[in-house]
């Protein structure tokens, strides 16, 4: 009955991965479709003792009854997409739509090579920047060019505005986040295209009038991988005291850690048109919260942390995640 957006707010790995498992066993979408970028997005989702990394197909994958798309916008690497869809055992419900640009071995080799993107960009290697530049200079292959990739192959637009005609649910799910945005972000310390949600509709091809809600994924202390300004970081030492280190899913890279930043939020929240946000890692903020489920159980500390975000955001808060599983969530989304 909906057509909704979830994207990172701030420099990515936010958890969307995991806000969008959460969303879709409470609304089961029939379809989730993916856009952004291309394989440089790791989405990290832990469900019960397993925990998946994933970089191609849709974080949304947990969720068993949907198909799962990967938009016309978005880079596809045939090898990441091959290892995925059989390790992850979703290849009969995953499909790709036939213009997606291909990422080949000599892109690879390119963003590595570079001293410009590997180093000064700190890019992460997976061919992403030199597939886009490619695209946009018109030699880039696409997937229908590629005959391994002719079982998976579908018109992404035309499946999702049918099924929102048929009055189904549809989960569109961003990747990277918006300060990593070649628009909107700490340019040229970004990727190769916006991570906004418009761009996220614009990739799966969907009109903007067709979008009911933007919820747009905020981390209680933001993380940056790669290189670039990050002006509410703080010292390793700060980071290690709270014991809040973390690492890559597709570099292993350590990532740099920050505090809330409420100007970004504000101006984040704005460009992607933000209805109601997600706040993750509240059980940073108060260990007591760790998976709690209930919005009352919340802790003194915790509540003004979320009201304070809210003021920054302009939007109601209105998932809280509590820990890594899917089921350490508080949704409060109906009350709204
Ligand atoms: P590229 O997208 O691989 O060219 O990398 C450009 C910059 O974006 C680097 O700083 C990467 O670390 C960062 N980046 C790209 N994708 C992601 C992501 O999914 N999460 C976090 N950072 C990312
Ligand atoms: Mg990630």
């Amino acid at each position: 009955m909906s057509c909704t957006i979830i994207v990172g707010g701030f420099f990515g790995d936010e958890g969307k991965g995991k806000v969008v498992a959460h969303v879709a066993y409470e609304d089961h979408p029939t379809i989730i479709s993916r856009g952004g970028v291309g394989p440089n997005a790791g989405h990290t989702v832990t469900m019960g003792d397993k925990e998946y990394g994933v970089r191609m197909v849709p974080s949304g994958f947990v969720y068993p009854d949907a198909r799962l798309f990967i938009g016309t916008g978005v880079l596809v690497d045939p090898r990441v997409l091959k290892h995925e869809v059989e390790l992850l055992n979703v290849k009969d419900r995953t499909f790709v739509d036939y213009r997606c640009s291909v990422i080949e071995q000599q892109h690879i080799e390119r963003d590595r090579s570079s001293e410009h993107l590997a180093k000064t960009i700190g890019s992460t290697g997976s061919g992403c920047g030199p597939a886009n530049a490619d695209r946009v200079m018109r030699v880039a292959r696409q997937a229908k060019d590629f005959p391994e990739l002719e079982p998976f192959l579908i018109d992404v637009p035309a499946e999702i505005n049918a099924a929102l005609d048929m009055g189904e649910s549809v989960l569109l799910e961003g990747t990277q986040g918006f300060g990593i945005s070649l628009y909107y972000g700490t340019y040229p310390f970004v990727t190769s295209k916006d991570t906004s949600a418009s761009q996220i509709a614009a990739d799966n091809g969907v009109g903007p009038t067709r979008i009911d809600d933007v919820i747009v994924v905020f981390k209680a202390y933001p993380t940056r991988v790669g290189e670039g300004p990050f002006s509410t970081e703080m010292t390793r030492e700060v980071s290690d005291r709270l014991g809040i280190q973390e690492f890559g899913t597709v570099t292993h890279r350590q990532r740099r850690i920050g505090e809330w930043d409420g100007e970004m939020a504000r101006y984040s929240a704005m460009i992607n048109g933000c209805t109601q946000a997600a706040i993750t890692g509240i059980d940073r903020v108060d260990p007591h919260c760790f998976g709690i489920n209930d919005y009352d159980k919340l802790s003194r500390k915790a509540l003004d942390f979320i009201e304070k975000a809210e003021e920054d955001i302009e939007a109601p808060v209105t998932l809280i995640s509590t820990g890594p599983d899917v089921s350490h969530i508080i949704d409060i989304r109906d009350e709204q």
